[in-house]
């Protein structure tokens, strides 16, 4: 089983590139099946989920072509079923979003129930069918396999979403596309890769307005068409690399992002004393400072705090000078980080869905499992700026979502290793 190996201890400093968003991949990808024509996605991460997804489209009978340099032209002509239900979609939780685009293209979807990180509590999925139900389909879940049917063809409706489900907007958007009449969603998420989806539909003929704000109108048409768009920048890869160089107390130019996408994370960062700045249209420069201050964190929906930096922003906040509450208003176990972080002499406990931090000095290297994605960020950024060694099981969680992590690391100087470097060495020659 693959480690990663931190020596801790040492600033972070020089620049870094950061890569296509994943939570944007995972959504362009599927949405690639609801045309016949060819798809060309740019600024593709090179990460398992991705890799995964492509997987799932190939056996769904698509033809996926890597066109170099992080782009993909995907052709689905040769998708002839709307049954997705092989065993790789389990690997996923955006693998459900071949609901919404298999309807969109068949009038029919048979999808496996999905996978991807465990918070702790199941997650959801009643906000999604209650959607696609008001649209017309009839869904049943037997089997682990959901079917969604319809007569003849989704029809547009009025849906409000009790929360600003990202997932269940974006599997509306989908489905709503090819939809007869106009579709609106009221309370929709608001996340970036919301609004990227929209923009590459669009692209593919689709008309979607008001995506970014709370109220999207999508008024489908008969069918879509092949569309190319380069997906954004991942404002959680960069978040992520933000906090490493803040808790390294070290000094990090980020090139590639969208600084709006990062004020959330941004402003919370300034409050603990790091100093950020714009440098053009696409970069910041990140500077921890001597001492973290310690201050309060709500996850809440976008434009709010992510809660797919919750655990990263814990780790900042065990080492700052005072005590912090950090609360996540969007999945209230999402703390599986809590015990590793202990092992390194954190003081932190939870107390229903906030965690209470007081700050100590230094963390301590110890021997940590990741258990899931975020939460996997968050131990490494901790083994960075612990005094000795740390080590990581469970990396393929990390591997998921954060492409080529050590490689970006090591250019700014982190001493991180993989157990299993040198098998992939001598497989790649
Ligand atoms: C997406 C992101 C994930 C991020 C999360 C919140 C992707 C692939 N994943 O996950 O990284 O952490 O948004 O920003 O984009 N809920 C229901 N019923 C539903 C759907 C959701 O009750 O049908 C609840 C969930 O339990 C949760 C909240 O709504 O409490 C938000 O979930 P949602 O926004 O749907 O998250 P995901 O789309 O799963």
């Amino acid at each position: 089983m693959s480690k990663y190996i931190i020596r801790g201890g040492k600033p972070l400093h020089g620049s870094v590139s950061i890569s296509g968003a994943k939570n944007a991949a995972v959504a362009i990808i599927p949405a690639a099946v609801i045309t016949d024509g060819i798809c060309r996605v740019e600024n593709v991460p090179d990460i398992a989920d991705v890799a995964v997804y492509f997987n799932i489209l190939r056996r769904l009978g698509a033809e996926v072509r890597d066109a170099g340099g992080g782009a993909f032209e995907i052709n689905s002509a040769g998708v002839a079923s709307p049954v997705a239900t092989s065993g790789d979609m389990q690997k996923l939780r955006a693998s459900y979003y071949l609901i919404g685009a298999l309807l969109a293209r068949f009038g029919r979807a048979d999808v496996a129930m999905p996978g991807g990180c465990n918070f702790g509590a199941p997650r959801q999925i009643d906000l999604h069918i209650k959607g696609l139900s008001a649209m017309g389909a009839s869904i049943s879940v037997k089997n682990g396999v959901i079917t969604a049917t319809t007569e003849d063809r989704l029809h547009g409706a009025y849906v409000f979403l009790d929360a600003p489900s990202v997932g269940a907007t974006i599997n509306i958007m989908l489905a709503a596309s090819t939809a007869s009449g106009t579709t609106v969603i009221e309370n929709a998420a608001r996340e970036p890769h919301v609004v990227d989806l929209a923009t590459f539909l669009s692209l593919m003929g689709a008309e979607i307005y008001g995506a970014g704000t709370n109220t999207i109108r999508i008024h489908g048409k008969d069918r879509l068409h092949g569309g190319a768009h380069s997906i954004i920048t991942d404002q959680l890869e960069a978040g992520s690399f933000m906090a490493a160089a803040a808790a390294t107390g070290g000094r990090v130019e980020i090139n590639n992002v969208i600084p709006k996408h990062l004020e959330c994370i941004s402003g919370k960062l300034c409050e603990m004393g790091v100093s950020i700045h714009e440098t053009g249209d696409s970069s910041v420069v990140v500077e921890g400072p001597g001492r973290l201050r310690c201050v309060d964190v709500t996850a809440a929906p976008y434009p709010g705090f992510p809660t797919d930096m919750q655990p990263q922003a814990a780790v900042l906040l065990c080492l700052a000078d005072g005590t912090s509450a950090v609360t996540d208003n969007i999945f209230d176990t999402r703390f599986k980080y809590i015990d590793e972080l202990a092992k390194m002499g954190a003081s932190i406990k939870a107390a229903g869905r906030t965690v209470i931090i007081k700050g100590v000095p230094a963390l301590t290297g110890a021997p940590l499992k990741a258990g899931d994605l975020r939460a996997g960020a968050a131990l490494v950024i901790a083994g960075l700026c612990a005094r000795g060694t740390t080590e990581i099981e469970g990396v393929r969680y990390i591997e998921r979502g954060y492409e080529n992590m050590l490689g970006k690391l090591r250019s700014l100087g982190a001493d991180v290793t993989s157990s299993d470097a040198p098998a992939r060495e001598t497989a790649a020659v």
